[in-house]
């Protein structure tokens, strides 16, 4: 029998015990602002200074964090499955890879990556945006976060559907299941006959459709 076909979905809950804030937990990013504001093409046109200073300090906080027990974990069922694994992850953080994960489908894009808009580059990018640097391939300074902002299309759905089409089982962590279309994809699996499972500190809006629910920190769980 072969091993089985696994997709795994991540949310900001499973990078929370590295320390860094999920979105809409109390003390979370979204808390008190409004994500408008900050993660929109809107917002960028409105006031770019802005949304640089929330990215820029969340790139700089990425670097003070180091992956937990849950990404390690996900790096070893690599290991054992190769690609009969997908990962696809909604953070834009880059605690998988540092986790020991070598193929991670980031679906809204990556902190440490900048996007010019006069180029259509996509650049390896560790430092601050804010002061408006000039694009290492075309010299203009348009360098936006390379990350996919709220109204704009998630990376490589085609491929995710695919994965889901042919998997096993899918897997939901750390994810309130309240942004599309990642919040999609249990019905779709469910739909398709595929078993489900969700690991959360507490009940999500995935909670209701998923075969199987699990309550706990994703540290504990995910190794588990
Ligand atoms: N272990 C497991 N789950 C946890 C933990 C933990 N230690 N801490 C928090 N959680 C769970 C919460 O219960 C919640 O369901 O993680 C989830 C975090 O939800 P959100 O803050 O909404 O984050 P996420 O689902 O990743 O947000 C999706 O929204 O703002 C956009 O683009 C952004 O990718 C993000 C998307």
């Amino acid at each position: 029998m072969h091993p089985p076909r696994i997709v795994v979905l991540t949310g900001a809950g499973i990078s929370a015990e590295s320390g860094l804030p999920t979105f809409r937990d109390a003390d979370g990013l979204w808390e008190g602002h409004d994500p408008m504001t900050v993660a929109t093409p809107e917002a960028y046109d409105d006031d770019p200074a802005l949304v640089h200073r929330f990215y820029d300090e969340r790139r700089a906080a990425l670097a003070r964090v180091r992956p937990n027990a849950a990404h390690r974990a996900l790096a070893r069922l690599e290991d054992a499955l190769g690609d009969r694994l997908h990962l696809v992850t909604q953070n834009v953080d880059d605690l998988h890879e540092r986790g020991g994960s070598r193929r991670v489908h980031h679906m809204h894009g990556r902190l440490r990556a900048a996007w010019c808009t006069a180029c259509d580059e996509r650049t390896a990018w560790d430092g601050p945006l804010g002061h408006r640097p000039p694009c290492p391939s075309c010299d203009v300074p348009a360098l936006r976060p390379d990350v996919v902002w709220f109204g704009e299309v998630p990376h490589g759905m085609d491929e995710i559907e695919e994965a889901l089409w042919e998997c096993d089982l899918f897997v939901s962590i750390g994810t309130s299941g309240l942004v599309y279309p990642a919040a999609a994809f249990v019905h779709y699996a469910a739909g398709n006959g595929k078993e489900t499972l969700e690991l959360n500190l507490h009940a999500s809006e995935a909670s209701v459709d998923v075969g199987q629910s699990r309550r706990g920190p994703a540290t504990d769980l995910v190794p588990a």
